[in-house]
């Protein structure tokens, strides 16, 4: 199934708690600088798109197409990995939660710098091994997440790809956009089946992982045995996770 398809068939309720991210949307929206003609690549509903430019969409997923609010920017139905622009015809072209899912990333990549003069693109390292450690989800509940990454470009090499400059973000502990590292403070919120509806982890690992980790997530909660072992957390208002901007 490719992408598009995946989210053609779980997207239905993405916007319940997928949105933009004030604090994460200036980190994006900065890195694009003066770029006034902008395509946001996988855009799903819109989230990011900077306010104030000429955004154009492009989005594989007809559900994730029918999700955009009114008046959104206009949106193409089609893949990264084939861009339908010609060469260097927009000031920029920006990427949100979405190379993961991408059957090539690298060739996505560079299609956004063939069609764009700027790139910006927000993904999470899995080249770092210690990001499966870091994060308490993957770590002791959920460490089906490592088999992602088999055979996917690191981090490094997609930013070497485009000759991107590689820069960390910081989760803030109330995260307004709903994705998967998100609720890293906040555990409770992964025992609710809206939350971990918008988050496409749940429908890759499948349905056996996910009522297993939600078990274990609650008895741990109601013991005090993840309070205990995350403790640390507590003093934090914002994680390092391994969430990253490419900007080239
Ligand atoms: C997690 S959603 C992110 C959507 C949006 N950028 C946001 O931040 O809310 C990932 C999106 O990538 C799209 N997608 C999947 N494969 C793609 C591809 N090859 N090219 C472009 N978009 C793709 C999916 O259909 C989905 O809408």
């Amino acid at each position: 199934m490719s992408s598009g398809q995946l989210y053609d068939t779980i997207g239905a309720s993405y916007t319940l708690t997928r949105r933009t991210e004030p604090r994460i949307g200036a980190r994006v929206w900065a890195a694009l600088g003066d770029a006034r003609t902008v395509v946001n690549v996988g855009s799903g509903a819109g989230s990011y798109e900077p306010p104030g430019r000429e955004v154009i969409a492009v989005e594989p997923s007809a559900l994730m197409r029918a999700q955009r609010p009114a008046g959104a920017a206009p949106c193409m139905a089609a893949v990264a990995e084939s861009l339908p622009f010609q060469d260097q015809s927009l000031d920029a072209a920006m990427a949100f939660a979405t190379v993961h899912h991408w059957q090539d990333p690298i060739a996505g990549l560079r299609e956004m710098q063939r069609v764009a003069r700027r790139v910006v693109v927000f993904t999470h390292d899995t080249s770092d091994t210690g990001w499966l450690r870091r994060f308490w989800l993957t770590r002791d509940y959920l460490p089906e997440v490592a088999d992602f990454l088999v055979g996917r470009p690191s981090l490094t090499e997609q930013a070497d790809a485009i000759g991107a400059r590689i820069e960390p973000v910081l989760i803030p502990w109330d995260c307004a956009d709903g994705f998967f590292e998100a609720y890293w403070r906040r555990p409770a919120a992964y025992l609710d089946d809206d939350v971990r509806r918008g988050m496409s982890v749940w429908a890759r690992v499948g349905p056996d992982a996910e009522q297993r980790t939600v078990r274990s997530l609650r008895a741990d909660l109601a013991s005090g045995r993840w309070a205990e072992r995350n403790r640390d957390l507590a003093a934090l208002d914002a994680a390092e996770l391994g969430l990253r901007l490419l900007i080239a």
